[in-house]
């Protein structure tokens, strides 16, 4: 339940252990001033510090300011422990337009990602200049976090959208059991673990050699929002199920093992001839053996956000994935995905954005400093 370290090489709430719940804003930024976002920045820095420590922000806090102005820290969280909160913060390709002169830094990996088959995607749930993801184990803390940081940026940033996850569908380090998404089935087996460092290199951080400066040691973030259609699933038999996924449901082996870390054996054969993981499975279709070796690192969560008035259940998974270089992780994996995979019966994209999140924070510095 103790805190996160906020400094360091990267940003925490990458790889280090997914927490339980998310509370994920992205916001316009609404100054066309360069100095107002650069000190928006700075206090944002200030804050998360003492947000990730379990501390009120400002001078006084929740309750020992005077009566007649607001209170500085909005005080939820008064009383409740950081429970492992991190905030992680990204920008968006409209931080790079002509308000802010920083057209020239905008790094060549944070593209506009195409269109995708069947995307459907709402422009209100979808993009934004800047992304905090902040991730606790308890719901209120990471609330909080954002509530207050979008306090903070009032007159300078405007929340666009936001999104609360309930439940993690990754996990982020071997310490940690794999948790199962809304279709009932273990998500992030085969996942980028904090365990990895060499692969963590080449798949997750940006390196000196791949520029711009002001990126190394951060990451890529793409996030999609994805209804699945949980009612058409729950019609489905447990056969189809574990086809469409290439896994088995209890023990979340590989179609034809039977432990969960089992290596996924593409060429095995049914009786009949047939794959036992199918051609058009999820896993087969995502799995780096034809992707050209790129992996993610994969840190989303279930959501229920009410129902759609059509009886059913607006329910999903919040994907957001981490990687060195969207153009050859994210990009070519999710276009195979959306052109083969058995999946999309079940599922919609409706939400989409990438951002660039820029290496750690060390004391004294504040987010993004090299950008400016
Ligand atoms: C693996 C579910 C969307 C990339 C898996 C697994 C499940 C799953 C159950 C197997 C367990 C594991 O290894 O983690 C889902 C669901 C999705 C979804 C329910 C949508 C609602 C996506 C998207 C991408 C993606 C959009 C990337 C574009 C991967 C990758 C793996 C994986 C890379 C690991 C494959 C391997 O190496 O074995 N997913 N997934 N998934 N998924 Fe997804």
């Amino acid at each position: 339940n103790g805190p996160v370290d906020f400094h360091g090489q990267h940003q925490a709430g990458i790889v280090t252990p997914v927490q339980d719940r998310l509370h994920f804003a992205a916001f316009d930024v609404t100054t066309t001033s360069r100095d107002d976002l650069i000190s928006l920045l700075k206090e944002w820095t200030a804050a998360a510090a003492l947000l990730t420590a379990g501390k009120d922000i400002g001078q006084y806090g929740a309750v020992n300011g005077p009566g007649e102005a607001p209170p500085e820290d909005t005080g939820e969280a008064v009383g409740l422990p950081p429970a492992r909160l991190t905030l992680t913060i990204g920008f968006g390709p409209g931080l790079f337009d002509q308000r802010f002169g920083l057209a020239a830094k905008r790094p060549k990996a944070l593209v506009d990602l195409p269109h995708f088959i069947a995307d459907n995607l709402d422009p209100q749930r979808s993009g934004g200049d800047i992304a905090v993801q902040a991730c606790s184990d308890d719901p209120q803390v990471a609330v909080h976090a954002i509530r207050n940081l979008a306090r903070i940026g009032f007159g300078r940033v405007a929340v666009r959208y936001s999104q609360l996850g309930f439940g993690r569908t990754s996990s982020t380090s071997r310490a940690q059991s794999t948790p199962r998404n809304l279709f009932g089935f273990k998500d992030g087996t085969n996942n980028l673990k904090l365990e990895e460092a060499d692969k963590l290199e080449q798949q997750l951080w940006v390196q000196s050699e791949d520029g711009p400066d002001w990126m190394v040691g951060g990451s890529y973030l793409v996030s999609r929002r994805i209804r699945m259609h949980i009612e058409t699933w729950d019609r489905t038999s447990l056969g189809e199920q574990e086809a469409v996924i290439g896994r088995g449901k209890g023990t979340g082996a590989p179609l034809g093992k039977a432990n969960e870390f089992d290596a996924i054996d593409f060429g095995s054969k049914n009786a009949d001839g047939e794959p036992k993981v199918p051609t058009d499975s999820h896993v087969r279709l995502a799995h780096p053996q034809f992707n050209n070796g790129a992996e993610l690192l994969r840190r989303g969560y279930n959501f229920v956000d009410g129902s759609d008035g059509l009886g059913r259940l607006d329910a999903g998974l919040f994907f957001l994935a981490y990687q060195r270089d969207p153009r050859k992780q994210f990009i070519p994996i999710q276009k195979q995905l959306s052109r083969n995979d058995k999946m999309n019966e079940y599922i919609e994209h409706v939400g989409s954005a990438i951002f660039a999140c820029p290496p750690g924070v060390t004391p004294g510095s504040y987010w993004g400093e090299k950008l400016f």
